[in-house]
């Protein structure tokens, strides 16, 4: 049984996400989706939250599960009894802080080898970030989004715009 781990903030999943999520349930027997807690970023959406957005957005892949973590990462990977760990890389500018982190954790723990995934070309602009300044500013953020994120963004910004 051989288990990868794809770790990130996700606030919130996009497509460019679940597309990595996809190719990564096509080559490991499970597939354990990690939703950091312990973010210096201030999150938009809560830990629960990002994780039942992405639990609604994979349920046709039952090989792949989603937790939440706190800690270092190569900790939780043992705890796992994880193979690998699994960053999507979109473009060059990605390329310099993967990489980095992908030395450093082979530094924390040797047996944990990290694997690089590219999302769908078209999707290689898209990040969780300009997702959330779309959907602030009132833009359709169907393309880039599942429907489920799509509602959570509406409402969790409306609700800040009434507030
Ligand atoms: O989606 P992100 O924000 O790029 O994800 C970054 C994340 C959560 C994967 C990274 O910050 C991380 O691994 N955090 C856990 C703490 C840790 O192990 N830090 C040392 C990394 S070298």
């Amino acid at each position: 049984m051989r288990t990868v781990i794809y770790p990130g903030s996700f606030d919130p999943l996009t497509n460019g996400h679940l597309d990595v999520i996809q190719r990564a349930a096509r080559l490991f027997d499970r597939v354990v989706v990690a939703v950091a807690r312990n973010e210096s970023k201030q999150p938009l959406f809560s830990p629960a939250e990002r994780k039942t957005l992405i639990e609604q957005s994979t349920t046709d892949l039952p090989n792949v599960s989603v937790d939440l973590f706190e800690g270092l990462l190569v900790e939780y990977v043992e705890q796992q009894s994880g193979h690998a760990v699994i960053r999507g890389l979109r473009a060059l500018s990605d390329f310099e802080n993967e990489f980095q982190m992908a030395l450093m954790n082979r530094q924390l723990n040797e047996h944990i080898e990290t694997l690089f995934m590219m999302p769908r070309a078209s999707y290689s602009f898209l990040s969780s970030h300009l997702v959330k300044e779309i959907s602030g500013l009132g833009g359709d953020v169907s393309p880039f989004v599942t429907p489920e994120v799509k509602e959570a963004l509406a409402a969790k910004l409306g609700q800040a715009c009434v507030n």
